[in-house]
């Protein structure tokens, strides 16, 4: 089928066939996303990054693909400045945005704000965070990092750690890492766990799926702690979050037992769950997965804007 025009909304949109050519691609794409090599493969392309809530690396590292690779953007990034605050549908913005530039990079507060804006799109429009839906290219910056330090996803022994009810990474991720054979260890405090969806799809993928509250149990034979912050911002109770906050965090005292080859991830910003001692440390893979963002996203914008891969 080709990625070619494709929205790309949730990480159950690309089949695994994808998502390897999409890895293998961004693999190509380090040294233009390095700075080493100059692209001009997005050349002409006018890419709208459309963000509706805060955010520093997805916003920054699509807009270092689409100008490392030749083409440009415009960018809504406060939207306190946009007609929306004038009472505009999300519907007319995104439908009068697509006809402005090639396609639509969207954050928004509200779940499924990317699938109504897919529909009101004539061009490809990518999710880069709806509320606590999915966030599916920051899955495929998180698989292109575990790949990067260990050759393969299939047998990795995966522990999610953190806010899991409205995470919106680890939505994407959770599935996609039983698409490729991954086994999972759920870590999250009371009341945060993945929602019945998301749980009842991997157990339709046949996944290996457990649950541990223990961090020190979790952390023992992990390869990969993929730790997430709590989303103070979804709690419709700020009761309801001092009760959770601070109820976790890795330091050196915690990985002193882990195997040597762990490594811990976490999609950034962190608030105090892992802390900067780790930093140092051969575990903490975090900022390497934050530049894997560029060109990650500079082989999928390749492929839905050109067709072509790096
Ligand atoms: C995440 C997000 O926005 O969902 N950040 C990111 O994109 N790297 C995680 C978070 O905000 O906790």
């Amino acid at each position: 089928m080709g990625l070619k025009g494709r929205d790309v909304i949730g990480i159950r949109d690309l089949a695994r066939e994808e998502i390897e050519e999409i890895l293998r691609s961004s693999r190509r794409m380090i040294p233009y996303a390095d700075g080493s090599k100059s692209g001009s493969q997005l050349d002409g392309k006018l890419v709208t990054l459309a963000f509706f809530e805060p955010s520093t690396r997805t916003r920054l590292s699509f807009e270092t693909a689409v100008q490392r690779l030749g083409g440009r953007c415009i960018t809504i990034a406060d939207p306190s400045a946009s007609s929306m605050r004038k009472g505009e549908s999300l519907h007319d913005t995104i439908r009068m945005l697509s006809s402005y530039g090639d396609a639509i990079v969207l954050r928004h507060p509200n779940e499924g704000a990317a699938r109504l804006a897919a529909a009101a799109s004539d061009k490809p429009v990518i999710n880069a965070g709806d509320g606590a839906g999915q966030h599916p290219t920051q899955t495929l910056l998180d698989l292109a990092t575990m790949q990067e330090a260990f050759g393969t996803l299939t047998g990795l022994k995966v522990v999610l750690l953190g806010d899991l009810k409205f995470g919106r990474t680890v939505h994407s991720l959770a599935h996609a890492l039983a698409v490729f054979g991954a086994e999972l260890v759920l870590s999250s405090p009371t009341g945060l766990g993945l929602p019945e969806d998301v749980r009842s799809s991997l157990d339709q993928l046949g996944a290996k799926v457990s649950e541990e509250e223990q961090l020190h149990r979790v952390v023992r034979d992990a390869d990969v702690l993929y730790v997430t912050r709590i989303q103070r911002e979804r709690f419709a109770d700020p009761l309801e979050y001092q009760k959770v906050a601070g109820s976790y965090r890795i330091d050196r005292a915690v990985l002193a037992s882990a195997k040597s080859r762990l490594i811990v991830m976490h999609p950034l910003p962190r608030t105090g769950e892992v802390a900067p001692e780790v930093d140092t440390t051969p575990h903490a893979a975090y900022f390497r997965q934050a530049f894997l963002g560029v060109p990650v996203r500079m082989a999928l914008l390749s492929l839905i804007l050109t067709g072509k891969a790096a």
